[in-house]
């Protein structure tokens, strides 16, 4: 049985405007699903209608096999973590804890061992004494996450979590969430965020989400290796991915794609007779462009470089302006040079319409 059901979910906000639409998504028990898309594309609106905050205005969201688009949010089983932690000032490590046990009339004995248990997982146990302001960032965001586990919800739910903290205690922070979902692996967790490396180290499946609707469904490296569309190819990973315009010139096996100006590629993607003279745009990631004295994808000059250390990223002038290759180690020196690449032919991606043909 999945923990989550989501079927034919709409949201309408006031009665017209409509921010999300039909979206249907299964999420199994001990799960870690992302939620990423680009902003106002309804990440948020999606999690708050899961805990009960936002009123689903059709389709039907079921936990546990029962419909609970009535069911109020503290029935659900559900606990949110925002954005902003909102710890009780007054209160230790402890009393901020303990606070919703004691609502719930929790005898002493209970409260103790959930709480000693959350520290524990949550690394606060030596901080339990102390007051929020005798926190970092970091502590007080794993305190506001210790008030949730206490309750032991079914489901937990992080908006953007990490987003007020710095880019180190991020990192920190982001190692910390990803071993505390190996401490619960019962708990089911949807992760709220536009930061696509804290999706990709993190999730299980990660949910694109864009034009109201759900883009593509899939773990982090299906959706690096075989994109549906352009939006999920060029969503992830960084640099984007280069789109070329061509005409498919030889079906089959293989796929040969003319590029103009003398340019072409070879893709691993199928296609048929029928898709002879198709325009389509081929996609190739940077960091899948190698240099060749052979038939070459792309020519062009060297405009701008970027040296990494690691990585050498070049921005390069041609037809298709945009177009980036990224190099491993350092070529700094390379400015002005007129470069031809090409891909190994199961690094091409090609879409038409938008949508990638490999899932005609
Ligand atoms: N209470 C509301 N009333 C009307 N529109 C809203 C309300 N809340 C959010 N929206 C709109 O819904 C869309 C999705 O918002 P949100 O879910 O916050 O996006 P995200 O979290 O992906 O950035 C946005 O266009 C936003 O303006
Ligand atoms: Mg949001």
């Amino acid at each position: 049985m999945s923990t989550l059901k989501l079927t034919n979910v709409d949201k309408t906000y006031g009665g017209t405007v409509n921010v999300l639409r039909d979206i249907n998504l299964d999420i199994e028990t001990g799960e870690l699903i992302v939620f990423v898309g680009p902003s106002g594309c309804g990440k948020s609106t999606l999690l708050r209608m899961i805990a009960g905050l936002e009123k689903i205005t059709g389709g039907e969201l079921q936990i546990d096999g029962a419909v609970v688009n009535d069911v109020p949010p503290a029935q659900r089983g559900i606990a949110m973590v925002f954005q902003s932690y909102a710890l009780y000032p007054h209160m230790t490590v402890r009393e901020n804890m303990q606070f919703a046990l004691k609502l719930a009339k929790k005898t002493p004995a209970e409260i103790d061992a959930a709480v000693a248990s959350a520290a524990e997982k949550l690394q606060l146990t030596d901080y339990l004494d102390r007051l929020p302001k005798a926190l970092s960032g970091g502590q007080r965001q794993r305190v506001a996450i210790g008030r949730s586990i206490v309750r032991d919800p079914k489901v937990y739910l992080f908006d953007e979590p990490l987003s007020n903290l710095d880019a180190a205690l991020r990192v920190a922070t982001r190692i910390e969430i990803a071993q505390l979902k190996e401490a619960m692996p019962d708990s089911t967790m949807i992760y709220v965020t536009h930061d696509q490396v804290e999706a990709m180290t993190l999730a299980s499946r990660i949910v694109v989400l864009a034009n109201k609707g759900i883009a593509q469904v899939g773990t982090p490296l299906e959706l690096y290796e075989s994109p549906k569309n352009e939006f999920v190819a060029q969503f992830i990973g960084s640099p984007a991915m280069n789109l070329l315009p061509g005409t498919i010139v030889e079906t089959g096996a293989l796929t040969k794609v003319d590029l103009g100006h003398g340019l072409e590629v070879t893709s691993t993607v199928p296609t048929t007779d029928a898709d002879m003279g198709m325009t389509v745009n081929v996609g190739i990631r940077p960091e899948d462009l190698v240099e060749t004295d052979g038939t070459a994808a792309f020519e062009g000059k060297v405009k701008i470089i970027e040296a990494l250390g690691e990585v050498t990223l070049m921005y390069f002038d041609g037809a298709g302006a945009d177009f980036i290759c990224k190099l491993n180690g350092i070529h700094a020196g390379r400015r002005g040079e007129t470069l031809r690449l090409t891909a190994s032919p199961d690094k091409v991606h090609v879409f038409a319409n938008g949508e990638s043909l490999l899932y005609r």
